[in-house]
């Protein structure tokens, strides 16, 4: 089938090329000249593990153009995959949605079906529709269907061929056998439903995800008070199926380009109906407060930061990727920063990214051990397999008083033990 996917974000990029894979010939389009550049010269605009080499491996089905009038003229099937970034009031920005959904209208020149893939709030996909119908430049049939991924990052090529379940928010049956064409190779069960079903689908996944994170932390923090350990808890947890043992690891809560999003957005619908989902509310309530709270443990080693040497090691969201959308790390840094700490950080990847938000009033070190060297607290903000993999003995070694809090339960506390390392962790009793 012909299609096209505008946006060549993660999402866009990465839909883009499995399709492909499924034997599709598939038009990327982007109104961001450099994006476009780059991926003819061969590199995805995202780092994404088997992205590129699959890039290569379907180059002869995959075309990326800035020209809309080429990309849409005569898709059979168009991708909507643009940024709904987050506003200041936490709804989202469907201002890219819009604008892709006038330039469909404007160049389509055959019957085809428009699919909603960026993340919207219910209701959007009528909207998309009444926007083209309105525009038409010439007598085609288009309709809309809504489509949410569930991909994540560093896993997002895999998730996409091999997701859990497809999607398919339609209103005619015309447009649900075209979708199933689209999919029919991925062999992957679709599920047919209303358009704002599948819209409400994708918030509820992600907003239930989250939940399930801030719920274990809560119950993590809890466990410090009463003696219990997390890692215990969350496996008992989780060998019950209806709970799963998926998404139930405590830590400095979620941060990423969807969740702290999603919540928001979510929260934000809800209130727009004089409605409070206070489930949802309490998420990103917890998770904010989450994301401090190995400051709040590092008061009770110190009286105050000032002039503390202190190793931050991880900045981004999650290991694999420089992303640092909704990073703990921010919080923590500006925290530390403002009490007057001395601050050394190390990341593998983000610290580029990080260093147009810092560019100076802390010190970028290019190894774990030039961080912690002379340090007198670390804190563990993303479980990098650099960090994982450390010998516990580096700390010792390293740092001028051995302490170490980590936001990503990294280690077992019984390595620790007898160590002369003070070890303060996520939902687990503090060992030295
Ligand atoms: C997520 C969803 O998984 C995906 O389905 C959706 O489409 C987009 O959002 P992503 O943001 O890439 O994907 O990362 P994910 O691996 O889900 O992690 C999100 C955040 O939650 C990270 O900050 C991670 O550290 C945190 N997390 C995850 C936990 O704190 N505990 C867990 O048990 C799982």
């Amino acid at each position: 089938m012909k299609l096209t996917v505008t946006g060549v974000g993660y999402v866009g990029i990465v839909t883009a090329v499995c399709l492909a894979s499924m034997g599709h010939e598939v038009t990327c389009l982007d109104v961001d000249e450099i994006k476009i550049a780059l991926l003819k010269s061969g590199s995805p605009p995202v780092y994404e593990p088997e992205l590129q080499e699959m890039m290569a491996r379907h180059a002869q089905r995959l075309t990326y153009t800035g020209d809309a009038e080429a990309a849409y003229r005569d898709a059979e099937v168009i991708f909507i995959a643009v940024g709904t970034p987050e506003q200041p009031n936490g709804s989202a920005n469907l201002a890219y949605v819009y604008e892709a959904a006038r330039g469909i209208a404007q160049n389509a020149s055959r019957d085809c079906v428009v699919v909603v893939k960026s993340t919207v709030p219910v209701g959007t996909n009528d909207r998309v529709e009444a926007i083209i119908k309105k525009n038409l430049a010439h007598n085609v049939k288009v309709e809309v269907a809504s489509n949410p991924e569930f991909l994540a990052q560093g896993t997002a090529v895999q998730d996409t061929l091999h997701a859990a379940r497809i999607v398919i928010g339609v209103e005619s049956e015309a447009a649900e056998a075209v979708l199933r064409r689209v999919y029919e190779g991925f062999g992957q069960p679709v599920l047919v439903m209303g358009r704002k079903s599948a819209e409400m689908t994708k918030y509820a996944s992600n907003d239930f995800l989250a939940l399930k994170i801030s719920y274990i932390n809560e119950i993590a923090n809890l466990c410090e008070e009463v003696g219990g350990n997390i890692d215990d808890v969350a496996r008992g947890m989780g060998m019950d199926p209806r709970i799963g043992d998926k998404f139930l690891r405590a830590g400095i809560g979620y941060g990423g380009s969807c969740f702290p999003k999603d919540t928001l957005a979510l929260h934000y619908v809800a209130n727009q109906f004089d409605k409070d989902l206070k489930t949802v509310k309490a998420t990103i309530e917890v998770n904010e407060r989450q994301k401090a709270r190995l400051i709040y443990k590092a008061r009770k080693y110190f009286e105050s930061l000032e002039d503390v040497p202190v190793a931050l090691l991880g900045l981004a969201f999650k290991p694999h990727t420089d992303d640092l959308r909704g990073a703990p790390a921010f919080v923590n840094v500006a925290n530390l920063l403002s009490e007057g700490a001395k601050l050394s950080v190390w990341d593998p990847v983000a610290m580029p990214a990080f260093k147009k938000h810092y560019p100076s009033g802390l010190r970028y070190c290019d190894n774990i051990e030039e961080a912690l060297a002379g340090a007198e607290l670390c804190l563990i903000m993303t479980e990098w397999p650099e960090v994982t993999g450390l010998d516990i003995q580096s700390f010792k070694r390293l740092m001028k008083r051995p302490l170490v809090l980590d936001g990503r339960n990294c280690f077992s506390p019984a390595l620790f033990a007898g160590s002369g390392i003070v070890y303060d962790s996520i939902g687990r009793a503090v060992a030295s």
